[in-house]
């Protein structure tokens, strides 16, 4: 049992204590109250219901510990806007019981201000760091200026696409500086306008923004302007970088193309090979009857010779329909042992006399103890065709051809050159001779087909293809090297 020393000084803590201390009675009448009770609410509250003493109430308030406290008969914490008719503190209220061996006497009621302001600021450090986050790990750019250009907020991705620091973009970048020319102010006009997705706000909108190095970069933009009441205090813009989009969306209209080019290819070939087929037969004719005459007539030495001339010409003419049909043949790839020699020699045969190849002096230098390579002859006849066409024009008809094939040293190979006396690639052009669609030529002239096809013919024979530039001579040479083994 206290003293009686230790009891007063008891009371004495109690009522120094600058927190409402309430003792209750299991009806919720007021057992007693602390001096800071009294001087916050008066002297005539002990006798009176809690509810009516401390909240004016006729009837006990909805939320109340005091249900808790006698039930369990266990402290308890219960948060409270209007704790002891203080509506603008936002408290809880701890109450506990005075235990009486298995009963309650009487239920202990103390504001306490302080643990209740200590979690809601717990509660919005937490939710401003999930805010945070949230704007920082979000995959497009988020950038929030003030209405002075000041950078308020700058996330991860904004850093990104932009080159430039968090850090730099918060102390020294200014709004203005993202859009080139005039363009933060054409974006806020579009935003205070009503027809860009409602006042205030910019939906889906293409915009250009410069990154630290000045380069124009495509962005899709989102913004909004911030408002307190109705002044503008800032604007947010979610910046989405459409390099990716726009390079896959070029990639995808370059394979349409490139897929209607080869169904044009497909049906030209097509043609190529009825109109090849319609010649055969009159062709034929035409050398079966000539020799005829020259073997049933009795002709004069020129007669003959002319005839000579037209059956000369006729199988001439023959071979090449021949060579057509093989050529223009469509079947899928089927690899098989083959002559490279004879596959150059058959293009050159095709060529030889087509105007562009007139003055060109070709120089063969053909290995002829190549061994047999396995491939598609069909797709090789494209590569050496597009090779030699490629440094024809780039002769414009004038010059030397120059077609070698030879054994790797270590014999795993066969490599084939060809050769040209034209004015070389420019170092500029070199790395993009094989993109699809890439050409030099005037519009008309070339559809830049050419070199991605045979790139795509060689890789797939398991080749390789490299063009160099002849030195210290003019000109262009192509390598290519084609396994022997099949991979
Ligand atoms: N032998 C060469 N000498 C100089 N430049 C060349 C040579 N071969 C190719 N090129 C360059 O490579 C570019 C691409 O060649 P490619 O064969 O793919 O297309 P193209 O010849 O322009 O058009 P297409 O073959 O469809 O008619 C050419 O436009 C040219 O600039
Ligand atoms: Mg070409």
């Amino acid at each position: 049992m206290h003293s009686d020393i230790i009891k007063k000084y008891l009371l004495k803590a109690i009522d120094a204590f600058n927190r409402k201390i309430v003792v209750l009675s299991q009806d919720s009448t007021v057992l007693a109250v602390n001096r800071h009770v009294i001087e916050t609410q008066g002297n005539d509250i002990v006798g009176h219901k809690c509810y009516q003493a401390l909240y004016d109430r006729s009837s006990p308030c909805e939320e109340c510990p005091m249900e808790q406290v006698l039930e369990n008969r266990k402290p308890t914490l219960m948060y409270r806007q209007d704790v002891f008719m203080e509506p603008e503190r936002s408290m809880c209220l701890y109450s506990y019981p005075i235990l009486s061996g298995e009963n309650v006497e009487a239920v202990v009621m103390l504001d306490f201000g302080l643990p209740v302001l200590e979690c809601v600021e717990e509660k919005l450090q937490r939710s401003n760091a999930f805010l945070r986050n949230l704007i920082l790990s979000a995959v497009d750019g988020v950038i929030s200026a003030d209405k002075t250009g000041k950078i308020l907020i700058f996330n991860d991705a904004a850093s990104e696409i932009s080159g430039y620091t968090i850090y730099e973009a918060l102390h020294s970048l200014d709004i203005r500086d993202v859009y080139p020319g005039d363009g933060a102010r054409e974006v806020m006009k579009k935003l205070r306008s009503a027809e860009y997705g409602g006042k205030g706000k910019l939906k889906s909108c293409q915009v250009d923004v410069l990154n630290r190095d000045g380069e124009s970069i495509p962005i899709n933009l989102d913004a909004a302007i911030i408002y307190e009441g109705d002044t503008e205090v800032a604007t947010i813009g979610f910046f989405h970088d459409l390099r990716e989009d726009i390079r896959i969306r070029k990639e995808l209209e370059k394979i349409q193309v490139q897929l209607i080019q080869a169904e044009k290819m497909a049906s030209l070939g097509k043609l190529a090979a009825g109109v090849a087929h319609q010649l055969n037969n009159p062709l034929g004719g035409i050398i079966l009857f000539t020799k005829l005459m020259m073997e049933e007539y009795e002709l004069e030495a020129e007669a003959m010779e002319d005839l000579e001339r037209i059956l000369k010409d006729a199988q001439r003419c023959r071979d090449t329909v021949k060579e057509l049909l093989e050529f223009a043949r469509q079947t899928s790839r089927k690899v098989l042992p083959h002559d490279i020699n004879q596959a150059i020699s058959r293009t050159l045969f095709l060529l030889e006399n087509q105007t562009l190849l007139q003055n060109i002096e070709v120089n063969k230098q053909l290995d002829t103890s190549l061994p047999l390579i396995p491939s598609d002859i069909q797709q090789l006849n494209h590569v050496f065709m597009n090779l030699v066409l490629n440094a024809a024009q780039a002769m414009e008809g004038k010059g030397k051809l120059t077609l070698k094939t030879r054994l790797a040293s270590d014999k795993s190979c066969v490599c084939i050159e060809i050769s040209d006396t034209g004015p070389g690639i420019p170092e500029d052009v070199l790395p993009h001779i094989f993109d699809p669609f890439f050409t030099t030529k005037e519009e008309g002239k070339g559809t830049g087909l050419g070199l991605s096809i045979v790139y795509g013919i060689v890789e797939n024979h398991g080749g390789k293809i490299v063009a160099r530039n002849n030195s210290p001579d003019k000109g262009a040479t192509f390598h290519i090297r084609l396994k022997i083994d099949e991979r």
